[in-house]
């Protein structure tokens, strides 16, 4: 069977985190597969993002896929999130570090500008600080000057987005947040993106939920819709508004996560998913 192709502009994201040496063929495979956005980071701890450039150069020049079929998305991490391999100089300003890594971020990715610049996480777990407001107004620079299409925040609570809100400052387009079952799909987080036109962007949908995915409730669902396990949760995560993210390594799982597209849950179905863990 041919791959499945994703839409554009995608409703669905390639993750590149944890990959290592396997990131470029993981990335190539994952484009051959029908993929067509892809999250990474410019934090070498967790992510390869020099990896995930030279996949893109290898599927440009096996012409599988070009730049402007592509949603390309990276991040800026704050100097405690790296380890000691960074993209900037940790002794500047913020203002500057974010240039920094944004620059090194467009080399590794071998683009003039992403299409989402994402700030990996606030600097405190309890609210926006100043550190915060200063990275924003350096990452809205960067998007003024051209560099990104949108910008985005993850890992964040309600608390932060309403602080970010109150600076009067421009909100983001994107909020990745990991999302649990047990706090109704991340629901505050959601429901405040609905409200402010900001598309939510989910992780750990799987690796989050592994308890709920396991009750008998689920499997109920699973086997009524005749469609694996993975495919329903990314199903129900497209279809209560959310742009899932897989970071799969295999290439099966690749074929079968876009197999989400072939289906639709009922009404009824994306209700009992709501209320899986009870929350
Ligand atoms: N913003 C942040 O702070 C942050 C944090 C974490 C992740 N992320 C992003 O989110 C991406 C995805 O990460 P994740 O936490 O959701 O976990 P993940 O890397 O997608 O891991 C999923 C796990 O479930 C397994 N699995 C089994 N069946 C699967 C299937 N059909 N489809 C997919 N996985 C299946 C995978 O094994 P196989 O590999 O064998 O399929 C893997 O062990 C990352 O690569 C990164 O881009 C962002």
């Amino acid at each position: 069977m041919p791959p499945t192709p994703a839409p554009s502009p995608p409703t669905f994201l390639y993750g590149t985190a944890w990959k290592e040496e396997r990131t470029s063929a993981l990335v190539e495979l994952a484009l051959q597969a029908g993929f067509r956005g892809i999250d990474t980071a410019n934090q070498r701890r967790h992510y390869f993002e020099g990896g995930v450039g030279q996949a893109l150069a290898a599927a440009y020049r096996a012409g599988v896929v070009t730049r402007a079929d592509l949603f390309l998305q990276t991040k800026f991490t704050y100097r405690p999130g790296q380890d000691h391999r960074l993209p900037y100089d940790p002794d500047a300003e913020l203002t500057t570090q974010v240039a920094q890594s944004m620059a090194s971020s467009l080399e590794h990715l071998g683009t003039d500008h992403v299409d989402s610049y994402v700030l990996h996480g606030p600097a405190s777990g309890y609210g926006w600080t100043d550190y915060d407001v200063e990275v924003w107004t350096a990452m809205l620079a960067e998007q003024r000057a051209g560099r990104t299409r949108f910008l985005g925040v993850s890992n964040v609570s309600p608390l932060h987005l309403r602080q970010l809100a109150a600076t009067g400052a421009v909100l983001p387009a994107f909020v990745q947040n990991r999302c649990f079952a047990r706090r109704g799909w991340d629901r505050d987080v959601r429901a405040f993106c609905h409200d402010h036109s900001i598309v939510y962007q989910g992780f750990s949908l799987l690796t989050a939920n592994i308890a709920h995915l396991r009750t008998p409730a689920f499997a109920r669902i699973v086997s009524r819709v005749g469609r694996t396990p993975a495919q329903v949760v990314f199903r129900f995560a497209l279809q209560v508004g959310m742009q899932p993210l897989t970071g799969t390594t295999d290439p099966a799982h690749m074929r079968e996560d876009l197999g989400m597209y072939d289906f639709e849950l009922s009404a009824e179905d994306v209700r009992l998913l709501e209320g899986i863990a009870g929350a």
